[in-house]
């Protein structure tokens, strides 16, 4: 992380479907809110592989490592549905986030005021909700070894994918949700501090997942409450009393399928962003936590508020503007209090014309 604002400089991926369209209204909100922020632009994803043959060149992922931040629109769609799983636009994300090792992915699941009524959820479940989820990014499902599809001697074939964890890798993510923990004090309910989610029941990995939390949370952070849940239960609860909620740890996969969940809490997943952190030191990669949206691409109709949350998480996370950050997230407010929608949210706007409410708030 540079501390001389007049040096930084965020690297922009739009990628593929919607990417593209959104990322250009978070270009535009950067461009006015910090104008000195140097911004590079490269291909990455399925674009990337139509022009190169590779989803994530090594020219990219070098250059990654060097700047700031790393704010990626969306990546994949129905075009390379049928080329070889190395080469998907998708393991461009993946390599990305294993190649800059950031292992913790802040997923902030925040109910604005005035979209309590678009939540697929009763107004009053969801009227203040504050979720941070914390998902391990770099390990787990994703990237366990052996992942293969092999055929068997009888014929059949057999798809294998291994859920594995380190401690160290249970350890660093949890360290991370607890700090989170210790900065949102008083938010949540029952659960006010961590809630770490496993399946501890029917998973190894999520044996040694709840017993190094425990451990770590007993070593240096017993200041915090911690609560254990088994995932699926947690995703329970998710629409039955999201608020009893502070702090969501899972692992890579049900931090995916939860933070999905999350989102139609706050009305729509095109209004969350995420942001992922690893040790001090590494530029953090900012994404929205939808995808491309292939059956809205190219129409001018994505929401574009989880790019631009996702710019807002890069100014607080890596850059250190927090007056921006701030100035930023007031700004998506306002406009959301003055109707601003687009069409997941109920309303007629275009991508640009939300970017446009967004601007004239800053
Ligand atoms: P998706 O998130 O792209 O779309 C799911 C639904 O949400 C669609 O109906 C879509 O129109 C809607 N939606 C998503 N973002 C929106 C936005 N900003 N505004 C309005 N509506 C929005 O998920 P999917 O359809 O399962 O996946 C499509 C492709 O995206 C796949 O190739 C998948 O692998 C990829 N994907 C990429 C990322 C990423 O790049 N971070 C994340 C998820 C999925
Ligand atoms: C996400 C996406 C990705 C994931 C896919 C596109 C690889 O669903 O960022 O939530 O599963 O991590
Ligand atoms: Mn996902």
């Amino acid at each position: 992380m540079a501390n001389q604002p007049n040096t930084q400089t965020l690297l922009l991926l739009p990628g593929d479907g919607i990417g593209p369209e959104v990322t250009a209204e978070a270009r535009r909100v950067a461009e006015t809110i910090a104008p000195d922020l140097l911004i590079e632009e490269a291909l990455f994803g399925g674009v990337s592989y139509d022009a190169h043959g590779e989803p994530l060149t090594a020219e990219v992922m070098d250059r990654a490592k060097q700047v700031d931040a790393i704010l990626m629109g969306a990546v994949g769609g129905p075009k390379w549905d049928n080329v070889p799983r190395a080469k998907r636009p998708e393991a461009a994300l993946l390599g990305m986030r294993k190649g800059l090792d950031v292992y913790a992915n802040l997923r902030p699941a925040f109910c604005f005021p005035a979209l309590a009524s678009s939540s697929a959820l009763k107004q009053h479940l969801v009227e203040g909700l504050d979720i941070l989820i914390v998902r391990e990014l770099t390990s787990g499902v994703y990237f366990g070894e052996p992942k293969e599809i092999t055929t068997l001697k009888n014929g059949e074939r057999r798809g294998v994918d291994t859920a594995s964890y380190t401690s160290g890798e249970v350890r660093r993510v949890a360290a991370r949700a607890f700090e989170m923990a210790r900065g949102r004090k008083g938010k949540g309910g029952r659960f006010g501090g961590v809630l770490s989610c496993e399946k501890s029941n029917v998973m190894e990995s999520g044996v040694l997942w709840r017993e190094e939390v425990t451990k770590l949370h007993k070593e240096q952070y017993s200041d915090v409450q911690l609560d254990h849940m088994l995932a699926d239960a947690a995703a329970m609860h998710l629409v039955r009393a999201p608020k009893d909620i502070n702090v969501l740890l899972a692992d890579n996969l049900f931090g995916d399928i939860l933070s999905d969940e999350a989102a139609m809490l706050t009305g729509s997943i095109g209004m969350l962003p995420s942001a992922g952190l690893g040790d001090p030191g590494v530029p953090g990669l900012y994404e929205p936590v939808h995808g491309s949206a292939p059956d809205i691409a190219g129409k001018g109709l994505a929401n574009p508020c989880a790019a631009i949350l996702s710019l807002e998480m890069a100014l607080r996370w890596s850059l250190g503007r927090t007056e921006a950050a701030d100035r930023l997230f007031a700004a998506v407010d306002a406009a959301l209090n003055v109707g601003a929608r687009t069409a997941d949210l109920g309303g007629n706007l275009s991508t640009r014309q939300m970017g446009d409410a967004i601007l004239k708030q800053l």
